[in-house]
Parts: C-alpha cells; sequence; structure tokens
C-alpha cells in the first residue's frame, strides 16, 4: 500500500522513526522491500535527482509500482529526495509519488519560504505530502555544496516561522549530520537541543534528520580488507539514531550505509571467486545482505513490528 509520509509519521511521532532508503536499482529494491518486510516495518523509498536520471525515472517509478503489487502487505511511501521546484513538479503530476521534498535550504530565509509554498500549494492539490529543510548541513547535498566548517544549524525560532507560513508536513533540520562516509572530522556531535527547541516550539510536528547514516566500522573494515580505501569513515551512532526517534524525529534518511553494503558484498566477491562474471551472482548476495542490514536498521529505529498496526490505521484513513 502506498501511503504518503505523513499518514506515516502520524503513526510513528514521538514513538519511533520510519526509515527513508534511497534506491537506485533493482536488487536494492528487492533488498529494501524483502527486509522491511522480515521485520514486519512500515517505510519510505527515496529516489534522488540523481536516481532518477541514473537510468530512467519511468523504469524506477514501473518498478515502485510493481513492488506494490509483489509485496502487497507492504505500507510504504515513495518520495523524492532533496527535489529542486521543477523536479517536484515533474513528481506530483507523475501519479507515483506521495510525497516530495523541496530542498531550497541554500536560498534566502524568504525565497525558501516562496518556494516552497509554491510546492506545497501544488502537491496538497494532488494529496502528497511535503518535506522542506532549514538550515545547512555540512558535507555534499545533490547539486548543493556546503562546506562543513560553514554548516549552520536550523534556527528553531525561525523553524516555528518557516512552518506556518509554508504549510508544509515535514521538515528537514541541520542538527550537525553530514550527507557521505565521512562525518563528524572533528568531535562534534548532534545538537540536540535544536529538535528539543523546535518540538517545543511546534508540539507534534514531524522533523526529519538527514545524512543518517551510520558507517558501520565492521563494514568499512571489511571493504578496506577487500581492497577499498575508505580511512577515517565515520558515521552518526545507532544511540544517537534512536533517541533522536522519540524526540519527534519520524524520518530518519540512510543512502551511504546501502552503498557500504553494496561495495563490501562486490569487492569480496570479485575477491573471492576472480574466474566469475555473473553480474546475478554478487548480485543475490547483495539482495540478501541489504535485507539483513534493514532489518537491523528497522529495529534500531523502532519501526520494526508496526506494520500491521500502521497498515490497520491506513485502511481506517482511506474508509
Ligand atoms: O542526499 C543525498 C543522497 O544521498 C542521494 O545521493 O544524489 O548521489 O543519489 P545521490
Ligand atoms: P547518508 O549519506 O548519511 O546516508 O544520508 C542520506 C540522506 O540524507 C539522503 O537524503
Ligand atoms: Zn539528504
Amino acid at each position: 500500500m502506498i501511503v504518503s509520509t505523513s499518514t506515516l509519521f502520524k503513526q510513528a511521532y514521538g514513538k519511533y522513526a520510519v526509515g527513508a532508503y534511497n534506491i537506485n536499482n533493482l536488487e536494492q529494491c528487492m533488498g529494501l522491500f524483502k527486509g522491511c518486510m522480515d521485520s514486519q516495518a512500515p517505510f519510505i523509498v527515496q529516489l534522488s535527482k540523481g536516481a532518477r536520471s541514473y537510468t530512467h525515472k519511468k523504469l524506477l517509478e514501473g518498478m515502485l509500482k510493481t513492488a506494490d503489487e509483489i509485496f502487497p502487505d507492504a505500507v510504504f511511501a515513495i518520495h523524492l529526495d532533496h527535489g529542486d521546484e521543477a523536479t517536484c513538479m515533474d513528481c506530483i503530476a507523475s501519479g507515483v509519488y506521495s510525497s516530495v521534498m523541496i530542498d531550497a535550504s541554500h536560498e534566502s530565509f524568504e525565497k525558501n519560504v516562496e518556494i516552497t509554498k509554491r510546492v506545497v500549494d501544488a502537491a496538497h492539490a494532488k494529496g502528497l505530502s511535503v518535506e522542506a529543510e532549514l538550515g545547512q548541513l555540512g558535507g555534499v547535498e545533490e547539486d548543493i555544496k556546503v562546506e562543513e566548517a560553514h554548516a549552520k544549524l536550523t534556527n528553531p525560532a525561525d523553524a516555528a516561522k518557516f512552518i506556518k507560513l509554508t504549510g508544509c508536513d515535514s521538515l528537514a533540520c541541520a542538527i550537525g549530520t553530514s550527507h557521505g562516509a565521512f562525518k563528524f572530522s572533528g568531535t562534534q556531535g548532534l545538537h540536540f537541543e535544536v529538535i528539543q527547541e523546535i518540538g517545543c516550539l511546534c508540539p507534534g510536528f514531524p522533523l526529519v534528520m538527514h545524512g543518517s547514516s551510520s558507517v558501520p566500522a565492521e563494514e568499512v573494515r571489511r571493504i578496506n580488507a577487500a581492497g577499498g580505501k575508505m580511512r577515517d569513515a565515520k558515521g552518526v551512532s545507532e544511540a544517537d539514531i534512536s533517541k533522536a526517534g522519540k524526540m519527534g524525529v519520524c524520518k530518519i534518511n540512510i543512502d551511504t550505509d546501502g552503498r557500504l553494503v553494496w561495495t563490501r558484498v562486490h569487492r569480496e566477491f570479485f575477491r573471492d571467486f576472480p574466474e566469475k562474471f555473473d553480474l546475478r551472482d554478487p548480485g543475490k548476495v547483495f539482495i540478501v545482505e541489504y535485507a539483513k542490514y534493514i532489518v537491523h536498521k528497522n529495529q534500531i529505529l523502532g519501526s520494526a513490528g508496526h506494520l500491521a498496526e500502521v497498515r490497520d490505521a491506513c485502511k481506517k484513513a482511506k474508509k
């Protein structure tokens, strides 16, 4: 069942966070659905602009509509990750997405409000929900490069104003994370006080944490042992992720961890079986390993085991 992110957040708020996993291909799609069914968790599949242009956006859209048929018990949102206005409008018109993210966080406050409001109006008219962003993460966001040194945390008072002015349904806040496998170059940690303050000003409003991969040390060790060169890779601790989930962070964005599973599986596979060349052989291993990762992550997020109750609530809401 394809539902909006708002529908999922209504069930999750303050209790657990829903995993928002980026995918680009068939194997990630299978592993994700399998992992979420194995852990009985609702989830969000997200497609970036890069994913949409990797092969063809319609291939991904068709694949997800088909996944909904193959996994009739799954409850999930199809979400655009870090969209610009034109891409948001394209996704809203597609009839496939149930929510979009408009990322105008690099613009001035006023311009961000203006752009976000236009997307909210168009999305709400078609029943989609909208995630917006205020503040700037360190690292790389799609085409937007922001030096970690200049990363700006979200200002809680501005956030409250922004939510009111735009009518957005959830807000991605900058609280010290960054995208990619090399987070926290120094001793920085997460700024939970930002989440807490926004929670006080906007009670019940769903927040989103980007850059939330944990970059598991064991995964990095195995990648390096199989020929990789990923020195000093570091992510967000799982304790911090669980904590955020209980503070009103309803959506936790994870892309890099999935890439690490892919890299580890393929490096080890071709190291151990140098004579093989059938892409389906490592592909099958990847699907199983990615599903295992998803099961573990949904347990950390607290979404595992909530599928039946969310499905019942969604069915009731549709009546
Ligand atoms: O936030 C960015 C996501 O990790 C998507 O990455 O643009 O390389 O697909 P991508
Ligand atoms: P990671 O790079 O930490 O996986 O973050 C992904 C993300 O925020 C996608 O929007
Ligand atoms: Zn992001």
